[in-house]
């Protein structure tokens, strides 16, 4: 019987995505979804990295049921408390001074891209460029878009916003090449995400901040995936011991609440009244749910869970490629992993996985990634593994058959 919301989805919707995973998702709690005919999924999709602490945490939920109760919006003209506390928490918990709250990704990076334009005004005789990786994604809108290492994206939307040169991820020496007078800053994620969970030489993030200290550029993190825990430790710059000039993150940090912050050291917070600013960003309703998630993930000491558990995880799905041999990686860091095939093979792994109550992403046609609360237990880990077992196995035998 087809499913009437996938099929009103169909009338009403513009079309911009698709959606892969043919099931409609009713509620969920954990690392577990439902969906509407009562059906219960292993989720380690989790909205895209978002459910660091899984599905409706009691902490989250009780947060903004009490949020709600009293404030949900006031113009950004007034003073609110949850985005002052907010703030103050990730100032205390990182390296960088000052924030900014937005709603997503992609605006806070734009955020970050318009703070060090205007850096580049004021510091660096108007330099404007910036030097992001190939593979990269950095968000939706036409900057971010701009920025963002696939060039796929671009080509609907020329001319886009100039000033973006994209070089090789994990490569000091095209960095270097890209480098002059005009370039402000050098924008990375510490792991690519979307790029397909790639994971760079220890020392290359080292190597670029040298660089960037070298030459007066300024590091721009985006660690609107990374962040929060995701790498196994709180934030992703630590996993590779570098600071950054500036931060951006979203996704875990708000666990399911749409939230965002563009976070700067102080020699770069060079924004004055007017430069910037947003209706919802930093609203008492998201912030106070923002504050519940990390202060749970510190206080649990969570991200520290997320770096046991992925190499637990690693070594089963290393395990499995003994019996499957077209898996010919196991790739991550944390509780961010893919595994690779040696073929175009992950929509029909992903849909035998639906069929075992397990979602998984296809982070491209040949690749899987694994983006589970950062709280799961050894068990969920296990039947994870189990399920991805079953599907290759489905997968394996239909391509013998
Ligand atoms: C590294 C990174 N930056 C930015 C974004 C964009 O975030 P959003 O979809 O919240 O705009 C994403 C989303 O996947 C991301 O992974």
């Amino acid at each position: 019987m087809p499913d009437t919301w996938q099929e009103l989805e169909a009338k009403y919707f513009l079309r911009t995505g698709g959606r892969r995973l043919k099931v409609t998702v009713e509620r969920g709690q954990g690392a577990y979804v439902w969906d509407t005919e009562g059906k219960r999924y292993l989720d380690f999709v989790g909205g895209w990295a978002v459910t660091s602490l899984g599905h409706c945490h009691p902490a989250l939920v009780e947060a903004i049921t009490q949020q709600a109760q009293k404030l949900f919006i006031a113009s950004n003209d007034l003073y609110t408390i949850p985005q002052v506390q907010l703030a103050e928490w990730l100032v205390t918990h990182s390296v960088l001074d000052r924030v900014f709250f937005s709603n997503s990704g992609a605006e806070a990076n734009e955020g970050a891209i318009k703070l060090a334009k205007k850096y580049g005004k004021l510091k660096k005789n108007g330099a404007f460029e910036f030097i992001t990786a190939l593979q990269s994604f950095h968000g939706r809108t036409l900057t971010t878009t701009a920025a963002t290492g696939h060039p796929e994206y671009h080509v609907t939307y020329t001319p886009l916003p100039p000033g973006f040169k994209l070089v090789p991820y994990n490569d000091i020496e095209a960095i270097k090449q890209a480098t002059t007078e005009q370039t402000v800053a050098i924008m990375l994620e510490p792991v690519q995400g979307e790029g397909g969970v790639n994971v760079p030489a220890p020392d290359y993030l080292k190597q670029v901040r040298a660089w960037c200290d070298q030459n007066g550029l300024l590091l721009i993190l985006d660690e609107v995936q990374t962040g929060a825990g995701r790498l196994g430790t709180l934030w992703g710059y630590e996993s590779f011991g570098v600071e950054p000039d500036i931060m951006t993150l979203a996704k875990g940090m708000g666990g399911g609440i749409p939230v965002a912050a563009l976070t700067a050291k102080e020699h770069c917070a060079v924004f004055t009244p007017g430069d910037h600013g947003t209706t919802y960003g930093g609203n008492p309703l998201a912030t106070a749910g923002a504050l519940a998630v990390l202060s749970y993930l510190v206080e649990h000491d969570i991200p520290a869970n997320a770096a046991r558990l992925g190499e637990y995880l690693r070594g089963k799905l290393r395990d499995l490629g003994a019996k499957h041999p077209f898996i010919t990686e196991v790739r991550g860091m944390g509780l961010l992993n893919a595994v690779q095939f040696d073929r175009d093979i992950s929509m029909d792994v992903v849909n035998r996985c639906i069929e075992e109550g397990f979602l998984v992403n296809p982070v491209s046609p040949s690749a899987l990634r694994l983006m589970p609360p950062l709280n799961i237990t050894t068990a969920e880990a296990d039947e994870a593994v189990d399920k991805l077992d079953r599907a290759l196995s489905k997968v394996g035998a239909a391509a013998t058959a």
